[in-house]
């Protein structure tokens, strides 16, 4: 019995050390200790022994249960301390690794100048309307007097929803002038940015997508003269005083008498280079004084009132304003290009 009790234990001792999981002590455990375990077997036989033999065999018995209880203890508890181990090794931070930076957005080109060209014109009394990009063809081109078959109207040029060409994606922010007659009533004094499409190949100067804005004055003895005036004021906020610019006669269905303003080119001063393709000027807007059919069809009688509109394309003022060569840069997004500004 001496001898078995010994075995016990060693076995019982070895296996615990081999143990590799808190599941597998507990396995051992009740083998070795459990009502149906090798030590209460071995006590069961204590019968057997004769009254002398049976208080020293009791103390060994219970001498060898303490041992692997002991054992178990320290086992679970080194498992325990290796598992935190493993798992401290496992989630460490270094601390040593640079931060990632959070960036910081930065407003784009084209935004700023137009926010800067708002606030020329909310300084001159002028409400900021917006309105739809999918947009009648009445207001795009009927109630601008642009008559059928005009060639702007042209499924080439145009892109229409519809196979009456009756819904389309506005080709200019002019309809908005329409909008504003038929919202307000005169004295009228407007500006009205957004986006336009038209059928065009992208290039460095052109996008089928791109951003005018419109402006539009309607009061009494309105003339030409204001509207020169008020554009040079806006160009030499915009661009610095002293800048120059050219009135040409030119042909809108809704103005009368019709004209383009040019800016001196900011590359060569106007002596013509690749900028300007030669020309020396850039041109930034189509303006006119409204044409009375224009002014008739919205209900405004042009005996009493008169106007005049505008609409300048977006890009074409930024990449004047920051001197950007291409317009492709205000699209494209590169990090490197925006980061500029
Ligand atoms: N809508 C015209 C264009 O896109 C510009 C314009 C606006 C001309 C207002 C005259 C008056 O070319």
């Amino acid at each position: 019995m001496k001898e078995q009790l010994a075995k016990i234990q060693a076995e019982a001792l070895s296996a615990i050390a081999q143990a590799a999981s808190p599941a597998a002590l507990e396995e051992l455990r009740v083998r070795c200790l459990g009502k149906k375990g090798e030590l209460t077997a071995i006590l069961k036989q204590m019968g057997r022994l004769s009254p002398q033999e049976r208080p020293a065999m009791g103390q060994l018995a219970n001498d060898v249960r303490a041992a692997i209880e002991e054992a178990l203890e320290r086992a679970k508890k080194d498992l325990h301390a290796k598992a935190l181990e493993a798992r401290l090794q496992a989630e460490t931070v270094d601390v040593t690794i640079p931060g990632r930076a959070v960036e910081t957005g930065r407003r784009h080109p084209m935004y700023i100048a137009l926010d800067e060209i708002k606030d020329i014109f909310v300084g001159m009394g002028f409400d900021i309307l917006d309105g739809p990009e999918v947009e009648l063809a009445e207001y795009n081109f009927d109630r601008l007097n642009a008559e059928e078959g005009h060639p702007s109207r042209d499924w080439s040029d145009t892109f229409y929803f519809d196979a009456d060409s009756r819904v389309m994606l506005r080709s200019q922010t002019s309809p908005m002038q329409v909008r504003a007659m038929d919202s307000r009533k005169p004295p009228i004094r407007i500006i009205a940015p957004g986006r336009v499409y038209r059928k065009d190949e992208v290039d460095a100067t052109h996008s089928p997508m791109f951003h005018q804005v419109e402006g539009m004055v309607i009061d009494k003895g309105v003339t030409m003269a204001d509207l020169k005036g008020t554009l040079n004021m806006m160009v030499e906020q915009l661009y610095g005083k002293g800048t120059v610019t050219r009135f040409r006669p030119h042909h809108f269905p809704f103005t009368e008498p019709s004209c383009e303003m040019d800016v001196q080119c900011h590359k060569c001063g106007g002596a013509g280079c690749a900028t300007c393709k030669g020309e020396g000027w850039i041109e930034l807007l189509g303006a006119g004084m409204i044409h009375p059919r224009v002014l008739e069809m919205a209900g405004i009688d042009p005996e009493v009132w008169s106007g005049w509109a505008f609409g300048m394309g977006l890009e074409r003022t930024a990449m004047r304003r920051f001197r950007i060569a291409d317009l492709r840069l205000i699209f494209e997004n590169d990090m490197r290009f925006l980061e500029q500004f």
